[in-house]
C-alpha cells in the first residue's frame, strides 16, 4: 500500500493573488474540519488583579472580558513581561491544560475554581525564566475557562456567547472556541504596558496546538504561530498512514466536541477529506511557523506532521521564502533529532515523548527570533 495518497493541491498562484485563495481556504477547513468561526466577538475589559514583580520580569493576574452577542465572560489570564526592556516586547500566547496556577508554583497566583491539579505541577511546560530572559513575554489561560474540555459544554463556554444551531454540520467546535480565545487574549494583551501586539506568537500543545494552528490560521496578527506534537487535527497529515497514529474515526469518537459535527463524516475516509494539514499550515504563510514532534509520541505521527510541513513549504516559496523543502524532494524519513530544519517554516522532533519541554520552547524562540526584533537575552 502506498504511504499517502496524493494530497490535495495546495492554492498556489501567485502571491498577489494569495490573500483570496487563503480566504478560500479557510473557508474550507471552517466548513469540513473545525467549524466556523462567528464574527461579532469582542474583547470588552482587562482588569489588573495584581502585579507582583519576579525573577527577570513581572508577573500580573489579568482579568479579561470577552462578549459575543449573547453576553459576556471573564477569563483569567497570567502575563509576564521581562523586566529591563527599552521598548515593547514580543509576546507569546498559549493556553494551558489545568489552570493558571499549575504553570508556576508561585503562591500568589489564582487557584482555578475547578482547581484538581496543584500549583505548579505543569511549571515544566512554562519555563518563564527562561522566556524572560530571551526578551518575550508571555500570556497563558487556562483552556476551560473558555470552554470545558467535554462534550455538552458548548453554552456555557464561549461559544453560549454566540446564536448557533447545534445541528449545523458547519458548526464551531471546541477547537475553534479556544482558537477564538487566543484572538481575545491578544487583544488584552495589546492593553499590558510593554507588549508589542505586532509580534505576537500563538503557540500550543497538543490539543492546544491544534487551536494554535486554527487560530495562526485565521487570525493573521500572529506573526509566529508554533504547533507542538499537535497531531491529528492539527499538523499531521490526515493522508499518511503512519503506525499508531490517530484516525478521525478515533478523534471524533473521544473527542466529538472538538470539531464542526460535519467532520466524522470523514471516519474512515481521510482520502475524502476535501482538505489536509500541509494546507493548515500554508495558511500561515507568509508569516512565520514552527512544527515540533517527538519522536515517540507516534500517536501524533511525527513523520505525517515533518511531511505536512514539507508539503506546505511551496506555499513559502511562492513569497520567497524557505520552509522545509530541500532540492524539491519528498523526504522518506525524519530530520535528525534536536536539530531545527530553519526556514521561514521551520520543524524538529526531539526524542521523547508526548509533552511541551524546554528543549521545544528553546527551538520554538529561535524560530521566532528569526522574524521578531527580540531584545534578549538579558
Ligand atoms: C489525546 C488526543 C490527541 C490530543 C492529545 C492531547 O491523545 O487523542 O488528539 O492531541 O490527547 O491533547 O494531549
Amino acid at each position: 500500500m502506498p504511504r499517502m495518497r496524493e494530497l490535495p493541491p495546495l492554492p498556489l498562484t501567485h502571491s498577489g493573488e494569495w490573500p483570496d485563495r487563503r480566504a478560500e481556504l479557510v473557508d474550507a477547513f471552517a466548513r469540513h474540519v473545525y467549524g466556523r468561526t462567528p464574527t461579532g466577538g469582542t474583547t470588552a475589559g482587562v482588569e489588573d488583579r495584581g502585579s507582583v514583580a519576579v525573577r527577570g520580569g513581572r508577573r500580573s493576574d489579568l482579568d479579561v472580558t470577552v462578549t459575543g452577542p449573547l453576553g459576556e465572560r471573564v477569563v483569567p489570564v497570567l502575563v509576564h513581561v521581562p523586566e529591563g526592556a527599552t521598548g515593547p516586547v514580543p509576546v507569546v500566547i498559549g493556553l494551558n491544560f489545568a489552570g493558571n496556577h499549575t504553570t508556576t508554583p508561585a503562591p500568589g497566583v489564582r487557584i482555578h475554581r475547578n482547581a484538581g491539579t496543584e500549583r505548579g505541577a505543569r511549571a515544566s511546560r512554562w519555563p518563564y525564566e527562561e522566556i524572560l530572559r530571551r526578551g518575550y513575554a508571555v500570556a497563558t489561560a487556562h483552556c476551560d475557562d473558555l470552554e470545558v474540555d467535554a462534550p455538552g459544554h458548548a453554552d456555557d463556554g464561549v461559544r453560549g456567547l454566540f446564536p448557533g444551531d447545534p445541528a449545523d454540520p458547519a458548526g464551531w467546535g471546541t477547537i475553534g472556541a479556544w482558537a477564538w480565545g487566543l484572538s481575545r487574549i491578544l487583544d488584552a494583551v495589546a492593553e499590558v504596558p510593554g507588549i508589542d501586539p505586532a509580534a505576537a506568537v500563538a503557540i500550543g500543545h497538543s490539543r492546544l496546538g491544534k487551536a494554535a494552528l486554527w487560530a495562526g490560521a485565521q487570525d493573521e496578527r500572529f506573526a509566529v504561530v508554533v504547533s507542538n506534537d499537535s497531531g491529528c487535527g492539527g499538523a499531521a497529515l490526515h493522508r499518511h498512514r503512519g503506525p499508531g497514529k490517530e484516525t478521525i474515526a478515533a478523534i471524533t469518537t473521544s473527542f466529538p466536541h472538538w470539531f464542526a459535527p460535519g467532520f466524522a463524516r470523514y471516519a474512515d475516509r481521510e482520502d475524502d477529506l476535501p482538505v489536509d494539514a500541509h494546507q493548515l499550515l500554508a495558511l500561515i504563510a507568509p508569516r512565520a511557523l514552527h512544527v515540533a514532534s517527538a519522536v515517540e509520541d507516534a500517536w501524533a505521527d511525527p513523520l505525517g506532521e515533518y511531511l505536512a510541513t514539507v508539503a506546505a513549504s511551496p506555499a513559502y516559496e511562492s513569497f520567497d521564502l524557505t520552509g522545509t523543502r530541500v532540492d524539491g524532494e519528498e523526504p522518506v524519513s525524519l530530520p535528525a533529532l534536536g536539530e531545527r530544519v530553519e526556514g521561514r517554516l521551520s520543524y524538529h522532533v526531539r526524542s521523547g515523548g508526548h509533552d511541551l519541554t524546554a528543549e521545544d520552547w528553546g527551538h520554538a524562540l529561535d524560530a521566532a527570533d528569526g522574524v521578531l526584533k527580540v531584545a534578549g537575552p538579558h
